[in-house]
């Protein structure tokens, strides 16, 4: 049953077997066993350098700790809930290979600062493979959108038509949504990858460690200034989870456009059959099961965000148990934004199909060139607000009188205002208006060429 000879002699009965079970962390944090396995090495290796423990002994701490490594990789370590978390699995399993100098491993070290260093070690692997998505993601939206420059989308603010888009000109905000999200993970890293090994469990320790030693084993950048601040920290578990909640959000809101553009209401694009599914009584449906599972998924990784935070705002220095419960919320973190990413860069690549057809239909037959009639009377000399005025009117006649813009002809432009020449044709026609939106960052073709550019050198 439970372990009984975890804790010292103080100790005279074994945990009741529903508290041991309570207590325990192994069957999530076995997540973390390669990582407690390298960790492991490098304090030993520490351990020899400052003459702690002799080299031989280290040679054989290091050679014991791979072998669990081989093992647990060949699906032949498996500790169970008796082994209470992972690093006292792996300190056993030690002893059993090794002998009694496996008992030497946790001089100077406590559960605390491992933990610490553990969790870390994960957290920058898998930023760096978010970041990878993330760059996946880009490089299909960019490719999307060199495809798409000259491809109009109808442009909205409070979901009412506003003005014509480049189609590349949309994909590219969330293009660059995803350079913030890269950039984020980038300096979020650089306060993950901070070594706490050595703090001890909270004061260091009496041994004559070398922190730095074991810590550029480790690869890491700095080590923790105070021991205490070093077991204790979590922040940047705070941070991670909000890069990853701002991540959700971006493809929550892809995944929202997705969803309405796939709506028969829209009609912008086709769901392909690789990425739809069907509906179990309605024949005739055929359901963005992917976007709404992305957006629905973006509500657990907020909570683990507040959970998180919740976790940490009434804890006392240093370390508390409390603190156990950061990985569950950072490991489904890390897994949610991974399966999300990787799921939306599949359907933009090939899920989905833009209805082009349609959406030269859609903007041309609307209102969302009304801004550029105001800005032709703009041009001509008409004060703006003045302008504006008389394309309102111009709107509500045209509304009534069921016309577009484009079918009033050049006498009924000219009872509005005498400035209307015949190159007011021209000037509203959808192609024109995307077209003539040519201040840097807008989505004018030639704007857009350019951002397609620039982001290319944002990739490299
Ligand atoms: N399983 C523990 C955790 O995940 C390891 C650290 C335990 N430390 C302690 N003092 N009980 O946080």
């Amino acid at each position: 049953m439970t372990n009984q000879k975890t804790w010292s002699d103080r100790f005279e009965s074994a945990l009741h077997p529903a508290i041991a079970v309570f207590n325990a962390s192994i069957g999530f944090d076995i997540e973390l066993i390669e990582h407690d396995i390298t960790g492991s090495i490098a304090h030993a290796r520490m351990l020899a350098h400052t003459g702690i423990i002799s080299v031989s002994e280290a040679e054989q701490l290091v050679t014991g700790l791979e072998q669990i490594r081989q093992e647990y990789r060949e699906g032949k370590f498996n500790p169970g809930i008796e082994e209470e978390d992972v690093h006292f699995a792996v300190e056993r399993r030690l002893t059993q290979i090794v002998g009694d100098v496996g008992k030497k491993l946790h001089t100077a070290r406590s559960r605390n600062d491992q933990v610490g260093t553990d969790i870390r070690l994960y957290l920058r692997e898998q930023i760096e493979q978010i970041r990878g998505l993330l760059r996946d993601f880009q490089s299909v939206l960019l490719k999307l959108a060199e495809n798409n420059v000259e491809t109009l989308i109808p442009g909205y603010t409070h979901l009412q038509r506003a003005q014509p888009l480049s189609l590349a000109h949309h994909l590219l905000a969330y293009f660059q949504m995803a350079q913030r999200d890269w950039e984020r993970l980038g300096e979020i890293y650089r306060r993950t990858n901070i070594s706490p090994l050595g703090c001890g469990a909270l004061a260091g320790t009496t041994f004559p460690i070398d922190r730095h030693f074991s810590a550029s084993l480790l690869d890491f950048d700095r080590i923790y200034e105070n021991s205490l601040d070093g077991v204790s920290d979590r922040d940047f578990a705070v941070e991670f989870l909000c890069a990853a909640s701002l991540i959700m959000v971006h493809l929550s809101r892809l995944s929202e456009e997705i969803i309405l553009w796939a709506s028969q209401e829209f009609n912008f694009v086709i769901l392909k059959d690789n990425c739809a599914t069907g509906s179990s009584i309605m024949p005739q449906k055929k359901n963005p099961d992917v976007p709404e599972l992305i957006r629905g998924k973006a509500g657990r990784v907020f909570g683990h965000l507040q959970g998180m935070l919740v976790l940490l705002k009434g804890l006392p220095l240093a370390y508390n148990k409390d603190l156990q419960e950061d990985k569950e919320a950072v490991f489904d973190g890390v897994k949610t934004v991974k399966a999300c990413l990787e799921a939306m860069t599949i359907v933009l690549k090939e899920g989905l199909e833009f209805r082009t057809e349609r959406l030269a239909q859609a903007v041309a037959e609307d209102f969302s060139n009304a801004t550029d009639v105001a800005d032709y009377l703009a041009a001509k000399g008409v004060p703006f607000r003045e302008a504006y005025n008389l394309v309102g009117k111009v709107v509500k006649t045209s509304l009534t009188a069921e016309k577009l813009l484009k079918d009033l002809t050049l006498e009924e432009w000219q009872q509005i205002h005498p400035a209307f020449e015949p190159d007011i044709y021209q000037a509203i026609a959808p192609r024109q208006v995307v077209a003539a939106r040519n201040s840097y960052g807008g989505t004018g073709f030639k704007q857009v060429r350019e951002a397609i550019g620039r982001a290319k050198s944002q990739l490299d």
